[in-house]
Formats: structure tokens, C-alpha cells, sequence
């Protein structure tokens, strides 16, 4: 395995991914880690990442300096370059202005990080402070016009360097430096599949859970179903699956939850039908936040309730990726919604938790879902939100206006995969706007529901561009909704962005 010590940058998990690409297994762990934590694990080399820190800062990120005398190959990356010129003694300059983007680089000393690779390359650089002196030892290996010391090294005790950032794509043989790193430097064999992180997983989840049970709330999404099958491998029936239908999902789809998981698993799954109870909660109120937070509450006392019917619970699994993690920690932003998903579980539940995909991003899950056996139909789910299609009928939700909701979706989601479209589309799904409006069916004049199609790519959620779906594809969706939905007499196709729209309406 290799490790990556988090220094705080923006592209630690990134580096991760990169060295799992190769085949070899890769963690992230924090710069705190000890040196004899690190001996007891079987580690072949360390990666140290990039970080916002100047090594001169009063509380700057360091790490164990017995880390050094482990005898293990070492590669820093831009902080992680400058922390370890400071630790053995090279010169680091503070900053008089950031360099960021593009740079050209030369490379004057082809260490075992350059071999096979071109001496004139593009990389990314991102930084403030440089290294003006390589400690001793240390050969410098390329430079740049803006960095006299762009990479360097001390082959003997393979410490190598570099100021740029490989892990990114822009970096044109980042990817070539990573590899030489991991193999010629690390000696990795690169033969770690999903298959083998299954069984790590596995056998590490079966050390913590011991007898003991463990509960998961699962909604059919991917990540609670990846991390709900991956649970259930490891401990069988130690786990308890709570499924809470809250009358606002798509057709058929607790249905087919149930068969998937029940039948197909053969895992023990309690379906909590509490339709009438979010309903009876959401009468009368039209504000979407409203909306939301009552449908987010309403969702964890009924989750509490059932809990509390169960006994002797330790632990409980939830879905969380590393994405997630990402996206939370950001205590700056704005909130825009107030998303939920079945994740956000009170805090006062005294439940150890299991989060077996968190170093995972999505893609990753989705190939870590097929390698388990779940269906592709669960593996390539679009996103769904937690208050489900409560964000999607406008205004006051009734049983009705989810009815129509829910029928002219199931018409588009049965188009768009006909045509073939449902994996190049990230999302798609139809509103109900609160407006009726008039139109003229046989002979006879109608005042009914206008439905709303969204249709979405993007690559992350954070922004989207509208869909082009063919016009002939738009036309037979119309057709089919007007035809077999009652209550509808027109459909409109939004067309509008991520930002300045959503990609849900509410
Ligand atoms: P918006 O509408 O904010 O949506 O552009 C971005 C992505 O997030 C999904 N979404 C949610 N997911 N709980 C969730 O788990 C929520 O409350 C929620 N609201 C929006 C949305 O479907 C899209 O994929």
C-alpha cells in the first residue's frame, strides 16, 4: 500500500485515486500519523500532499520526523516538498507572489521519477513559497522559469520531490511520474483490484462488528446500497436494514427495492410504510425550505422509531463518500437547500459508525456495486433526492399532484432509456409547476396541469447544463404524457443552466 499524509490540499484523495488507477492500493491518512503506526501497516511508500500552509506558519501542518528514518521511499508533493526541504535542512523561501497554472518545466537530472519521460513537460503548479536550496544530498532533477528547483532528489534515500502537482490532469506526464514513483521507486505490483478491496473491507468489518449488530438505513440509492451489500457480505445477517417508504417515491421503486434486496440478498430489510404520516405532515405547507426540513425531520423520527424497536444495536452503516466528505467540511458555503439524505441521522444516537466507502469516489462505488452483484439498474440510478418527490410537485403536495409526478416520470425514464440516453444524461425527472392552464382536447376545452421536464448533464451535481435530448425523443415523451397521465394537457422542456437555475426546482 501506498499512504498519502493529508496536508490539507485540495487534491489529496485525488492522489489516491491516481495510485489506485495503477492497481496498487492507496490510503489517505492525516499528517499526524506516527511513524510506528506506519510501520505496523504494510506500506511500500509515502506520499506527502499538498496544503494551504506556509512551513513558516505559526500552526503549520508537520508530520512525525522518524517518518524520514522508516527507510521508506518518500514523495512530496508542493507543501509537501517545502516540509520536507525544512525538515532536512534545505532552504524554503516564502512567497512574494503565488505562481498558479501551466508551467513548462526542464528536466536537468532524469531521477528514477523522470526516466522514460520527455526533458521538456507541462505541469500544474499551485503555490506560494519555494525551495531556493535543496537540503543536502539532494540532486535538483528539473526547473522552471518561475522555480529553480521544480523537482529534486536524494535517489540513495529515495526522497524525491516535486513543486507541481502530478496527480493533476493538466500535469501532461503526471501520470507517468506517479507511476515511476509506485513502481520503479516502491516496487508495487500493481495488482490491487476491487475484488481485493472487497476482501480488505470485509475482513476489517468483521474485526470491528465481532457479534455484535449492526443497523443500516437503507433508501435504494447507490451509495447505501453499495455500503449496505458490502456490510451484508461481511456479516450476513448481523444486519438490519431499515427502508422508510415516505410515500414520495418514484413508481415502483420500493417494489423494487424490496425484491433487490429481500429477494435478491436475501438481507434482512424492514420496510416502514409511513406514507400517511409525511403527508399528513406536509398538508397546507408550500414553502420549499418548509418542505424540506419537515420532510428531513419526519424522516428521522420515523428511522428512531423503528431503531428503538430493535435491540442490542452497536453500530451503524452509512453510505458516506469521500465526496461527501469533501463537500461538508466546507463550512464557508452558502447554504443554497438544505439537502438531506438518509445520512442525516441524529446526532444523539449512540451508534459506532461504519463508513466502508469513505476513501471511495462515486465511480469507484459504482464499480465496487457490479462487483457485488447488484443490478445495474441500482449500480447506475440517477440521483434522487432524500425528500424525494416532495421538491418535485410544487407548492402544496397531495396525493394527487405526486400521482401525476410520479406516472409522466415513469414515462420519461422508459424513453430515455429506449433511446439510449440514460447513462450520457446525469439526471432526468418531471416537476410539477403549481399552474394549470387551458387547453383543447377532442372537442372539448381542458384546464389542467402543466408538467415540467428536466434533463440534466453534469459531472458533479455542483453544475449542470441542460440536456440535448433529440427533438423526436421530446416529442414522443409529450405525446405519451399528455396521452396517458390524467389531469396533464401540456409539457414544457427546461432549459435552463446550473447556475443560475437548480437542478431540482425547490
Ligand atoms: P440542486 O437542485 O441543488 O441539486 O442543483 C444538486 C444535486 O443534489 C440533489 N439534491 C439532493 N440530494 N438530498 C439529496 O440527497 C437533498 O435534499 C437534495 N436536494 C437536491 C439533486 O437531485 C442534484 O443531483
Amino acid at each position: 500500500m501506498i499512504i498519502v499524509l493529508d496536508f490539507g490540499s485540495q487534491y489529496n484523495q485525488l492522489i489516491t485515486r491516481r495510485i489506485r488507477e495503477l492497481g496498487v492500493y492507496s490510503e489517505l491518512h492525516p499528517h499526524t500519523i506516527t511513524a510506528d503506526k506506519i510501520q505496523e501497516m504494510n506500506v511500500k511508500g509515502i506520499i506527502f500532499s499538498g496544503g494551504p500552509n506556509s512551513v513558516y506558519d505559526d500552526n503549520a501542518f508537520t508530520c512525525d520526523p522518524r517518518i524520514f528514518e522508516l527507510g521508506l521511499p518518500i514523495l512530496g508533493i508542493c507543501y509537501g516538498m517545502q516540509l520536507m526541504t525544512h525538515h532536512l535542512g534545505g532552504k524554503v523561501e516564502k512567497a512574494t507572489h503565488r505562481e498558479y497554472g501551466k508551467a513548462m518545466i526542464q528536466v536537468k537530472n532524469a531521477s528514477a521519477l523522470f526516466k522514460r519521460l520527455p526533458d521538456e513537460q507541462v505541469v500544474w503548479m499551485s503555490h506560494g513559497d519555494l525551495v531556493t536550496a535543496p537540503p543536502e544530498g539532494f540532486a535538483v532533477d528539473a526547473t522552471s522559469a518561475s522555480c529553480p528547483i521544480a523537482a529534486m532528489s536524494n535517489e540513495a534515500k529515495k526522497f524525491y520531490a516535486v513543486q507541481f502537482h502530478p496527480e493533476v490532469r493538466h500535469s501532461v506526464y503526471g501520470n507517468d511520474i506517479l507511476k515511476n514513483f509506485v513502481f520503479d521507486v516502491c516496487q508495487c505490483k500493481g495488482d490491487w483490484t476491487m475484488e481485493s478491496f472487497i476482501d480488505s473491507e470485509v475482513r476489517k468489518i468483521r474485526e470491528l462488528v465481532g457479534d455484535k449488530k449492526v443497523l443500516c438505513a437503507l433508501s435504494g440509492g447507490v451509495d447505501s446500497s453499495v455500503a449496505a451489500v458490502l456490510v451484508h457480505r461481511a456479516i450476513g445477517d448481523q444486519l438490519t436494514c431499515i427502508f422508510v417508504d415516505h410515500g414520495l417515491l418514484r413508481k415502483g421503486e420500493a417494489e423494487s427495492v424490496m425484491k433487490t434486496f429481500r429477494e435478491g440478498f436475501q438481507m434482512n430489510v424492514i420496510k416502514v410504510d409511513a406514507k400517511e404520516r409525511f403527508l399528513s405532515k406536509l398538508k397546507g405547507v408550500t414553502d420549499p425550505e418548509q418542505k424540506r426540513k419537515i420532510i428531513g425531520n419526519e424522516f428521522i423520527y420515523v428511522f428512531d422509531d423503528e431503531a428503538a424497536k430493535l435491540e442490542g444495536i452497536e453500530f451503524l452503516v452509512q453510505g458516506t463518500l469521500y465526496t461527501d466528505i469533501i463537500e461538508s467540511g466546507t463550512a464557508t458555503a452558502q447554504t443554497i437547500k438544505s439537502h438531506h439524505n438518509v445520512g442525516g441521522l441524529p446526532e444523539d444516537m449512540k451508534f459506532k459508525l461504519i463508513e466502508p466507502l469513505k476513501t471511495l469516489f462515486k465511480d469507484e462505488v459504482r464499480a465496487l456495486g457490479t462487483e457485488l452483484g447488484l443490478p445495474d439498474e441500482i449500480v447506475w440510478r440517477q440521483p434522487f433526492p432524500g425528500p424525494g418527490l416532495g421538491i418535485r410537485v410544487l407548492g402544496e403536495v397531495t396525493e394527487e399532484k405526486l400521482e401525476i409526478v410520479r406516472e409522466s416520470d415513469a414515462i420519461l425514464r422508459e424513453e430515455i432509456k429506449k433511446a439510449g440516453l440514460d447513462r450520457e444524461i446525469w439526471q432526468y425527472f418531471t416537476v410539477l409547476p403549481d399552474i394549470r392552464s387551458v387547453g383543447v382536447m377532442g372537442d372539448a376545452r381542458t384546464y389542467d396541469y402543466t408538467v415540467g421536464i428536466r434533463a440534466v448533464t453534469s459531472v458533479d451535481g455542483m453544475t449542470a447544463d441542460w440536456a440535448r435530448i433529440p427533438w423526436e425523443v421530446l416529442e414522443r415523451i409529450s405525446t405519451r404524457i399528455v396521452n396517458e397521465v390524467p389531469r396533464v394537457n401540456r409539457v414544457v422542456y427546461d432549459i435552463t443552466s446550473k447556475p443560475p437555475a437548480t437542478i431540482e426546482w425547490e
